[in-house]
């Protein structure tokens, strides 16, 4: 019997270790043939059975079936393997769609801002930056905004430690920056990060982005710049889409107003920012001379042409980083 049991466990352990060793399908065939097959060495253990004498065979009996478990076993999960792995040439369907690899994407605000630039672009202008952390100096005096203006209030702005400064509420102060570097004429956009407090809702933000754009040469008028305005508009949103400007007030323009456009989804007017003629007094601040010199400017908020365009329900789909919301795009 010590035979018998000593045979079964060289078969078992042989055929175990030319199982591991088998890599493809043909090789698999062949060890099947081998060990499993009806002439294979699995089957001639279970002659060893019947040649057992009478008291010995359970203990053959269950040690030969045992093995033959083990390697039919061990054999289907090869098997499984092998197939998953390696699909045989004709088991593949060439007019299945293809399933898609998972690559990220630019986020749409990003892919708006290219949009944009890429607009003004065709329209002659230059793309400009200028910092976030900015001084008092570029957001505030030199665009006209005293310090008694409520708009320079410690609670309406993040100022950073020492008071001297802030986190910039309006890409305006870009507008100074180019007009400091660059002399007449000049026509810019500036898309850009601003910051305010503002408690977060469905077109509130505490930090969001601006479009701004400054032209200033001779005898540019406020006719330039409402068709330019109208014309953007239309090629962006569409043909029929419904502008309208609002008088307003802002101490870097005169005269100012706002501009409003239609959101068929909301069936309201969405504002998307201000414009205006270039205050005479921040060309002098930037060394321009005002009875030489005409502009315009504005400063429109991209989310809110974001969402006009890809009709966007709400400002915050923008931060949330959910992505049902951004494989939309
Ligand atoms: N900076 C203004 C704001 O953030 C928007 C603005 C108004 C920009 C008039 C301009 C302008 O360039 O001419 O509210």
């Amino acid at each position: 019997m010590a035979d018998a049991i000593s045979t079964i466990d060289e078969t078992l352990q042989r055929a175990m270790a030319e199982l591991s060793a088998v890599s493809t399908p043909d090789q698999l065939e062949q060890f099947r043939i081998k060990f499993l097959g009806s002439n294979g060495e699995v089957k001639k253990l279970m002659d060893l059975i019947g040649a057992a004498p009478k008291e010995q065979k359970r203990e053959v009996g269950q040690k030969a079936n045992g093995a033959k478990t083990t390697v039919q076993t061990a054999f289907d999960e090869k098997k499984a393997n092998l197939s998953a792995g390696a699909p045989a040439a004709s088991s593949i369907d060439v007019t299945e769609p293809g399933a898609r690899p998972q690559v990220g994407n630019y986020h749409i605000l990003m892919k708006v801002v290219d949009e944009l630039t890429e607009l003004f672009g065709r329209m002659g202008f230059n793309v400009a930056s200028g910092p976030e952390v900015e001084d008092e100096f570029h957001n505030f005096i030199a665009l006209n905004i005293p310090e008694s203006h409520p708009a320079r209030d410690p609670l309406d702005n993040f100022y950073l430690e020492g008071g001297q400064q802030l986190l910039r509420t309006q890409t305006s102060t870009v507008q100074i920056r180019v007009m400091e570097t660059q002399k007449p004429p000049i026509r810019v956009v500036i898309p850009g990060r601003v910051y305010r407090p503002d408690t977060h809702d469905m077109t509130h933000l505490s930090m969001f982005h601006q479009l701004e754009a400054l032209v200033v040469d001779k005898n540019v008028s406020m006719v330039d710049l409402k068709s330019t305005v109208t014309q953007f508009t239309k090629a962006y949103f569409g043909e029929d889409t419904k502008v309208r400007f609002r008088p307003s007030f802002f101490p870097f323009t005169e005269p100012s107003a706002e501009v409003d456009v239609w959101f068929p989804d909301k069936n309201r007017w969405i504002e998307l920012g201000g414009c205006g003629m270039v205050h005479p007094n921040v060309f002098k601040q930037c060394k321009i001379d005002p009875d030489e010199y005409t502009g315009w400017a504005f400063g429109f908020g991209i989310e809110r042409i974001a969402m006009r365009k890809y009709a966007i329900t709400d400002i915050r789909y923008l931060v949330e980083n959910d992505l049902r919301f951004l494989r939309q795009f």
